[in-house]
């Protein structure tokens, strides 16, 4: 969602905190400001990117120490008015939040009837007054002032304050929202997200709910909800700047789909062993014993990550025999939860911040289930809260539409089936040494599609004007026909509906005409006929076909108007090479459309508000 940066040290504070929203723009892109006290505080706000705010301020803003904001809305449109910082009557205050205030009416109200003004719509500006009324009382501590604030406050926030009566500090506090402080030689900074930091300063700081902490340019001091002041581990980043920047590609969702062969091999890299049959998985090893002997799993997530889960049902179901639920995070958590000690909970979570998928693991930690992780970034929130896990290592992933997250997302939990199938001799050494053989050779597949996007390119230039898709698959190809869906619409703005194929009878084949493309997935050899049948079923009804087929499966390509090619792999593995095509789909679709690919309207890549 929104994105927070702050700076304090001795260089100019305005173009370091630039620097570091233009990398947290990904994560919200309505309005971006900023403040900075060079004797007085001075605000510079307004809707547009950060390049807006950039040319706002020219070379103009002076002074080191300062916070930043790049919004995604959720109380007030986006207008200058609403942007953050906000400020209070007497210009001393700035404030910017990630989160959403849930008690703000009643706050708003109170504070209305002490006499204070309210110029936006937004749940920050009942902060900022809240915090000036406590100092108004005693005016001797900008951090008391803001945990006596924050006491009344229900809901999430990630906030950082500054106040020109003390020049020399920034006020950070974390409850839902990520936040972290930056530990530099003679500076600090404070972030929602590592990468605005990256370029500063490899040490870093993760705050916890609760957690209040004060920094300036030497020093910084965390305090618990209980006013305990804590010692916090210091982590080291393994970020490089390269991995953050778009290196000669026109867009990030470009390039981390040209990354995907990459990825998945950093994340098999010392985990599989086809020689031997067997996969190593450090961070579940200590809760094995749990799994196997698990009632049953369940997987929640929401978006892409949910659509790896699905993937992830059947591979459990196929590889280990257990039974698998899959649940959006955001149902599980406000459902009757009916999961306790001996079941598992796996979250998916390529942010490690979705606040759904936070709240689903808490409530099956809460009921005495296992939970295991399986994240992207390391030291996120889910990634610290669940009981075992594993990263998938995909390296950061900053276009909003999920592309290696998904595929290394699969990857772990193909890892993790297959290990969790030999610890249940569900499958042999013998078949494990084969699928695991199998599964090395994906990233070399990925490449071959890669290489060869013509085909793709032409289909995406035919259809980049249909105001409608239909994604069809079966087994291991149903999540994949509704990623396909989802990248298409979230990028190219194209309503997109995806659906076994099979469903596709019982209601949704009275939208096909002459004017429908229907991409069906038929890539899983075991249900090909039954793709065969449904695609004739399609072509009767003249909707046009987009086969993402294998060579293997030439009854396909004949009937298909086009086809993409993918190499031959068992089916289990059909995901991995399955979605390539369509990633690159909604991608030139998008551009052709003239759509804004990394930064599509509406979205943020890190969803921390339910
Ligand atoms: C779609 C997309 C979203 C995310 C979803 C979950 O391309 O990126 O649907 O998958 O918001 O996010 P994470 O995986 O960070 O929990």
């Amino acid at each position: 969602m929104c994105g927070i940066v702050g700076y304090v040290g001795d260089k100019q504070a305005s173009k370091i905190i630039i620097e570091g929203l233009k990398r947290l723009e990904y994560r919200g892109y309505d309005s971006a400001g900023i403040a900075v006290i060079n004797g007085q505080l001075s605000i510079k706000k307004g809707k547009g990117k950060v390049a807006s705010l950039e040319k706002m301020i020219g070379s103009g803003e002076k002074g080191s120490i300062g916070i930043g904001h790049t919004r995604w809305a959720t109380h007030g449109e986006p207008n200058d008015i609403n942007s953050h910082p906000h400020t209070i009557e007497s210009g001393k205050l700035a404030i910017v939040h990630n989160g959403i205030i849930e008690n703000y009416n009643t706050l708003k109200k109170k504070l209305s009837e002490q006499g204070y003004t309210f110029y936006s719509q937004t749940d920050t500006e009942v902060v900022a007054k809240l915090i000036e009324s406590f100092l108004e009382k005693d005016a001797s501590s900008l951090k008391k002032a803001v945990q006596l604030a924050l006491h009344q406050v229900h809901g999430t926030y990630g906030i950082a304050v500054l106040h020109s009566d003390f020049p020399n500090q920034i006020v950070v506090a974390r409850k839902g929202s990520p936040l972290l402080l930056g530990v530099g030689d003679g500076e600090m900074l404070i972030a929602s997200d590592a990468s605005a930091v990256a370029a500063y300063t490899d040490k870093v700081v993760y705050l916890d709910d609760g957690e209040i902490a004060v920094i300036t340019k030497d020093n910084y001091t965390v305090e618990s909800a209980d006013h305990i002041e804590l010692s916090k581990e210091v982590h080291e980043l393994t970020l490089s700047l390269e991995e953050i920047e778009k290196g000669g590609y026109d867009h990030f969702m470009l390039k981390e789909i040209f990354e995907q062969p990459k990825a998945i091999s950093d994340c098999l890299r010392g985990r599989i062993d086809p020689d031997k049959g067997t996969v190593t998985l450090g961070g579940i090893d200590s809760i094995m014993d749990k799994l196997v002997n698990a009632n049953r799993i369940i997987i929640a997530a929401c978006g892409t990550s949910w659509h790896s889960g699905l993937v992830g049902e059947y591979l459990f179901e196929y590889l280990a025999k257990v039974p698998v639920e899959v649940e959006y995070a955001s149902e599980f958590r406000y459902k009757e939860q009916l999961i306790g000690e001996g079941d598992v909970m796996i979250v998916i979570s390529q942010s490690g911040e979705t606040a759904d998928t936070l709240a689903a693991l808490r409530a099956a930690k809460e009921r005495g289930a296992l939970v295991i992780g399986v994240v992207n970034v390391v030291g996120s929130t889910i990634a610290r809260e669940t009981d075992a896990g594993v990263y998938i290592h995909a390296g950061p992933e900053i276009g909003v539409a999920s592309t290696k997250a998904f595929t290394a997302q699969v990857t772990v939990l193909t890892m993790m089936a297959i290990k969790l199938g030999l610890s249940k001799n569900a499958i042999t050494i013998k078949e494990a040494k084969k699928l695991i053989s199998e599964l090395a050779k994906i990233p070399q597949k990925i490449e071959e599609i890669l290489q060869n996007t013509s085909e793709i390119e032409r289909i995406s230039n035919l259809f980049s004007y249909a105001p409608n898709f239909l994604y069809l698959g079966r087994s291991y190809s149903f999540p994949v026909a509704l990623e396909g869906a989802l990248k298409l619409k979230e990028i190219s703005y194209i309503h997109a509906e995806g659906y076994p194929a099979a469903e596709m009878k019982h209601g949704p084949i009275a939208l096909i005409d002459e004017m429908m493309p229907v991409v069906v997935i038929a890539a899983t050899h075991h249900t090909n006929d039954k793709m065969i049948s449904n695609i004739e079923e399609v072509r009767a009804r003249k909707g046009r076909i987009i086969a993402i087929t294998t060579p293997k499966n030439d009854e396909v390509g004949d009937l298909a108007e086009f086809s993409s090619i993918i190499p031959e792999t068992m089916d289990v593995f059909s995901p991995l090479l399955s979605v390539i095509p369509l990633q690159l789909l909604s991608y030139y679709i998008a551009v052709n459309r003239g759509c804004n690919v990394d930064q599509p309207r509406n979205l943020a890549k890190s969803v921390t508000v339910e």
